[in-house]
């Protein structure tokens, strides 16, 4: 088929190069000139495993462009994945994709399937149909489907290619897009869920709050771990092998981050309250969150009595490994507390630079420069690089022995057979 995926982001970027990989003939359309640009000489903005090898192999069926027109006018499927970022009071802003659609409208001429992957509040699909319409778009000229998808930065090719499910949101029933539907995901193989615009919309969301909530939720019980001298990894594997419960998203940290998570508990919990629904337990997935890093940085101030007056080197600056991505990452915010509170701040990471706010603190581009001197060391995101370092070089070189796991990924007894002092969140 041939396919015009609007949008060069992450879920873009990924869609684009995954339906390429499945035979498809694909347009990637970017009103970002400098952006399309470096992906037309073969350059990929953001870092992803796979990604790149994955563009390069399919380069014959895949093109960058910031040309939209000719993009629609060749395509029988339209990919909309365009970004809504949260507005102040925690709605969704969705003019992107408002233009995106007045745009690519404006140049269809014959008949278009338009999936819609950005995610969106309940209502939106139903809403801009209703608009195109109006101004004409028949059923003969297009038909939208609400088509969320439920990739993580870091493994986005392999949930894109391998996914728990696909969720289908229709107008109606609707046997002609769903054959064109099949066609275009021919070789994924995964359950699929088909609703109207608005289940689609909400399945998006809830599964994005639950994930959340469970992060929440193994936070909290950690806190009481550590009052208890409870193991909160003792306590997520007891409840995680309880089928109903299920083991992912249990490992207790500095909360979660990420472009998804904390804008997307925002919206949902905004749209509950704009209906007159309290949002309670997503509020509280929210303040738990919030407040994580403020109880870490209190466990920290009561193990290290020289609290701010030390040299702290954070290892890790992205929201979560394997990606460059620093969007509401924790483990920055961390570096911009410590730095706040005045102490003198080291970082490193693999992939991720440091925010421009933050241009105090020294980056490094080698682990053991950073931990060089420092007092404290806290492992801020858990990427395999950090938990394979070399753990009794890293004491050889630190001045104090302190070694906080702020993501529980490290084993103590390896630690502390280096000669250093561990400290996890909620853990003996
Ligand atoms: C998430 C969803 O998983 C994905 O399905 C959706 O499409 C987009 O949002 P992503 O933001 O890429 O994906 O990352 P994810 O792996 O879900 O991690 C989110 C955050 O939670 C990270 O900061 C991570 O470190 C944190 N996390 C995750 C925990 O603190 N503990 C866990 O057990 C799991």
């Amino acid at each position: 088929m041939n396919v015009c995926v609007i949008g060069a982001g992450y879920v873009g970027l990924t869609t684009a190069a995954v339906l390429s990989s499945l035979g498809h003939r694909v347009s990637c359309i970017d009103q970002d000139k400098k952006k399309v640009a470096m992906l037309q000489g073969g350059r990929i903005p953001i870092y992803e495993p796979g990604l790149q090898e994955l563009i390069e192999e399919n380069k014959n069926r895949l093109r960058f462009s910031d040309d939209l027109a000719a993009g629609i006018n060749q395509a029988e499927v339209i990919v909309v994945a365009v970004g809504t970022p949260s507005l102040p009071d925690g709605s969704s802003n969705l003019s992107f994709l408002s233009k995106a659609l007045a745009d690519a409208a404006a140049n269809i001429a014959a008949y278009k399937l338009i999936l819609i992957k950005s995610t969106v509040p309940p209502g939106t699909n139903r809403a801009v149909l209703n608009s195109l319409r109006e101004k004409g778009y028949g059923p003969d000229l297009l038909d939208i489907v609400s088509n969320p998808e439920f990739l993580r930065e870091g493994s986005a090719l392999k949930d894109m290619l391998l996914p728990d499910r696909m969720v289908y949101g229709l107008f109606e029933e609707n046997e002609g897009v769903l054959q064109l539907l099949k066609q275009l995901y021919a070789g994924i193989d995964a359950p699929e869920v088909i609703t109207n615009y608005e289940g689609a919309e909400l399945i998006k969301y809830a599964s994005n709050a639950f994930l959340a909530a469970k992060i929440s939720f193994i936070n909290e019980i950690s806190r009481v771990c550590e009052k208890y001298g409870a193991d909160i990894t003792h306590v997520a594997r007891g409840i995680g092998l309880d089928n109903r419960i299920g083991p992912a998203f249990l490992q207790a940290g500095i909360g979660y981050g990420g472009s998804c998570f904390p804008k997307d508990l925002q919206s949902l919990s905004y749209t509950a309250k704009s209906s007159g629904i309290e949002a309670l337990i997503l509020d509280a997935v929210q303040s738990v969150n919030a407040s994580q890093l403020a109880v870490y940085i209190e466990k920290l101030k009561s193990l290290v009595p020289a609290f701010p007056a030390v040299k702290t080197a954070v290892l890790g600056i992205a929201f979560k490994p394997e990606t460059d991505d620093i969007r509401e990452s924790p483990a920055a915010a961390l570096i911009h507390a410590l730095n706040e509170a005045g102490c003198e701040v080291s970082a490193f990471d693999p992939k991720a630079s440091l925010p421009e706010h933050l241009s105090g603190v020294k980056q490094m581009s080698d682990p053991y420069d950073a931990v060089t001197g420092a007092d404290v060391v806290i492992l801020a995101t858990d990427w395999q690089q950090i938990k394979n370092l070399d753990w009794q070089r890293v004491k050889q070189l630190m001045k104090g022995k302190t070694l906080l796991d702020a993501r529980n990924c490290l084993v103590p007894e390896v630690i502390r057979t280096a000669g250093l002092i561990y400290e996890g969140v909620g853990r003996l």
